[in-house]
């Protein structure tokens, strides 16, 4: 395998970066084929051995909405009491009662700044989703959990096109102003450039948001999640999601493609000399055994160029 990047510390970017794996969840959501759960717990154990921090395991979402993620009950009581520390999505009070059944710690609910999107995704309307929210994140708190707020379309939106800054602003901090401990800003669909999310992140911290309370969710589907990244850091964000391999999409919103992969982000950071506590060669080793199984190559560039020969996918 060829030697990790050279390192050149950005004297402005000394900050460690959190990680939040969201492959088993959005990296697998959109695969057609349904992928066996015993597949999908070593992937989970193989990314927290990697030394992922984070990883959000599954979705308690309406099994005929997201088919992929229908066996989230067998795959947390597979991972047993490893699985009560991962987070889950649950969109609403049905999804939370799955979720508490099973002693999870952690759930995000997951909102839209647009409202078609909000129709698309979640059956409600821009205003409707609040309510189907207030209870999951009251009732989460009550019992003890943590809970994160995604807010989607924040950069773009393939049916209404450009989201204004201050509609997703008010949306992003009625989520988490419901009692989120974090807000995950989503760009679904991958149009964002650099200086709209620093704009972006100026205008949360303009609304009384710390960069702490920030994460960043970049799909890469024009190339720009990096630099979109390296934007976030000079703005002080210090969480960003991403999904091994570069898997990813969300079946309801048309051209959303891969997240930024794991291993471009660690490759990048590395490079900066930002610390981020990933084992690089494990997480290539298992993204490109998850590749093998999904039956193509993975997306993301680091993983092509430093995948095992042996075990590269045929084409890859
Ligand atoms: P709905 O059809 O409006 O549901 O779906 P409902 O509340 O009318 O209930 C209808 C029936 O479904 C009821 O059963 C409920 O019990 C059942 P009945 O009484 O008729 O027998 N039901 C459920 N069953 C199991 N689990 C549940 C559940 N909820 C209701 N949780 C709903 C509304 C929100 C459930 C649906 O729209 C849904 O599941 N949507 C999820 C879509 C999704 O998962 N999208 C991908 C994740 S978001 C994403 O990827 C973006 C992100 O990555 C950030 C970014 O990139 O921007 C996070
Ligand atoms: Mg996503």
């Amino acid at each position: 395998m060829t030697e990790l990047p050279m390192v050149f510390p950005d004297a402005d970017l000394t900050k460690p970066v959190t990680i939040y794996e969201v492959g088993p969840r959005d990296g697998l959501q959109n695969e057609s084929a349904l992928i066996p759960v015993e597949i999908k717990e070593e992937l989970i154990r193989r990314l927290l051995a990697a030394g992922l921090p984070v990883v959000e395991a599954t979705s308690f979402v309406h099994p005929t909405w997201v088919p992929q993620l229908a066996d989230a009950e067998e795959l947390m009581s597979r991972l047993g009491d490893l699985g009560r520390d991962l987070p889950v999505l649950v969109p609403n009070e049905r999804g939370l009662d799955r979720a508490l059944e099973l002693g999870c710690r952690h759930v995000a609910i997951f909102g839209s700044a647009t409202e078609t999107f909000a129709r698309k995704n979640l059956n409600r309307s821009l205003d409707e989703q609040f309510a189907m929210f207030e209870p999951v994140v009251r009732r989460a708190r009550e019992a003890g959990l943590d809970v994160r707020a995604y807010v989607s379309m924040c950069f773009g939106d393939p049916w209404e096109g450009a989201v204004p800054i201050d509609q997703v602003v008010g949306v992003g901090k009625r989520l988490f102003d419901l009692g989120a401990s974090q807000l995950s800003l989503g760009d679904t669909i991958g149009v964002a450039t650099a200086g709209q999310v620093t704009a972006l992140v100026d205008a949360f911290a303009r609304a009384g948001m710390t960069r702490g309370d920030l994460a960043l969710h970049f799909h890469d589907t024009y190339g720009q999640a990096l630099s979109n990244v390296q934007a976030g850091l000079r703005a002080g964000v210090t969480t960003y999601d991403a999904s091994a391999g570069g898997l990813g999409g969300c079946p309801y919103a048309k051209s959303a493609t891969g997240n930024l992969a794991t291993e471009d982000l660690v490759w990048f950071l590395t490079g900066l000399g930002v610390d981020h506590g990933v084992d690089l060669t494990s997480l290539v080793e298992t993204s490109t055994w998850l590749a093998s199984h999904l039956g193509r190559p993975s997306p993301s560039a680091v993983v092509r160029a430093l995948q095992p020969v042996d075990n590269a996918h045929p084409g890859g």
